[in-house]
């Protein structure tokens, strides 16, 4: 039987995910693939560190050449985060011949379209779906589900730690700091949770969504962003008071042919949908001319479910390479940017 080589960047909480989610699905996996996937070697930090998840003999190396050199290996699974540095080593592997399947937003916000063009020059794959609301399958409804429509509106919570936050704190009483450190120790957190709790990390995924959504080129620059860091627990009991609950929330729209995206906390109706998703889950709005409304909720961070992410797109790459159909994954914005100015 045929076998497709993977190289894994990362043995962290998504990592050891992939590493399970590979190992228990094994046999649906070749069933729906024809083929086996083995993972030949992972890239980490500290070899010499104790693991979470049975680990072969030489899996580990701190060399990043060892992967990226390594002919047999096809495809490239990046969960070791970092910006960079990490661009860096993924051009490399693009360039020999690697596909890649990320769950890096904070890289692929700012230098995706770069690395994808770069991808498609040399026939290969770039999915990145994890790296939107976790398990969430929100890149595949966007590029394929809802193809066919014209996409008005994406609005929604897009990030696990400061939903956790906001639950916890209205729901409990329970203080922010104590919180936080819990989401950190669930793994939901970014190694830095600034990015989570200032909004930044809603702001790649609200950037990534727009460029798919409205197929418009969108910064993150363009993103009006504010955090929950401000909001206390006294505005979280007034806002219960008058029957609301306060949400980290990320819009993008359209108006006039020009896009519009922030992110900010939003006071919500009690009974509002958004308000009921509780927790590390997200939940994606998105309004179509055609569809109407649709919405989309699932756990949006955490090992396992993230790693579903990855290894569903692991599996679509190969599905392309044994199709010899790889390197079509760059869109090239068709509308150039147009962003709504704040006096507009
Ligand atoms: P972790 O911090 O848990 O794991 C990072 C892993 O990468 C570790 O194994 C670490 O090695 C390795 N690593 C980090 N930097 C380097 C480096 N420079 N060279 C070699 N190895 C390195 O991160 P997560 O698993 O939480 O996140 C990984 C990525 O997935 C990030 O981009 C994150 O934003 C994204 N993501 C995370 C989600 C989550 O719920 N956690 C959900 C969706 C996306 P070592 O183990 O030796 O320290
Ligand atoms: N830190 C991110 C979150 C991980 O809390 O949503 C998932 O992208």
């Amino acid at each position: 039987m045929d076998k497709i080589r993977v190289g894994l960047f990362g043995l962290g909480t998504v990592g050891t995910g992939v590493v399970k989610v590979l190992d228990d699905h094994k046999e649906r996996i070749i069933h729906k693939l024809g083929c086996e996937v083995e993972i030949v070697k992972i890239l980490v930090n500290d070899v010499s560190k104790t693991r979470d998840v049975i680990i072969k003999k030489n899996w580990l190396t701190d060399k990043p050449d060892d992967l990226i050199d390594d002919e047999s290996i096809d495809v490239i699974v990046e969960v070791m985060g970092g910006v960079e540095n990490t661009k860096e080593l993924l051009e490399r592997a693009i360039k020999n011949k690697k596909h890649i399947v990320t769950a890096n937003k904070d890289l692929m916000a700012v230098s995706g379209q770069e690395l994808l063009r770069l991808a498609k020059e040399n026939h290969t794959d770039i999915l990145y779906d994890a790296s939107i609301a976790g398990g969430i399958p929100i890149v595949r409804t966007l590029v394929d589900g809802l193809a066919s429509d014209h996409i008005e509106k994406v609005m929604g919570i897009v990030n696990g730690t400061t939903n956790f936050i906001m639950t916890k704190m209205t729901d409990e009483g329970l203080p922010f700091d104590q919180v936080l450190k819990e989401a950190q120790d669930l793994g939901f957190a970014e190694a830095d949770p600034t990015s989570d709790v200032e909004g930044l990390d809603a702001a790649r995924k609200m950037t990534l969504l727009a460029n798919l959504a409205f197929k418009m080129e969108v910064n993150l620059a363009d993103v009006e962003v504010k955090g929950i860091t401000a909001i206390t627990q006294d505005d979280i009991n007034f806002a219960k008071s008058l029957g609301y609950t306060i949400k980290l929330i990320g819009i993008a729209s359209m108006h006039d042919h020009k896009a519009e995206v922030m992110v900010e906390p939003t006071l919500l109706p009690k009974d509002h949908p958004l308000a009921n998703v509780k927790n590390e889950f997200n939940a994606v709005y998105v309004y179509g001319d055609a569809v109407g409304e649709t919405m989309f909720y699932g756990p949006g961070a955490g090992s396992l479910p993230t790693a579903t992410a990855v290894v569903s797109d692991l599996m679509e790459v190969i599905r392309n390479i044994r199709l010899g159909i790889s390197g079509n994954t760059y869109v090239d914005p068709q509308f150039k940017r147009q962003i709504k100015t704040p006096d507009e």
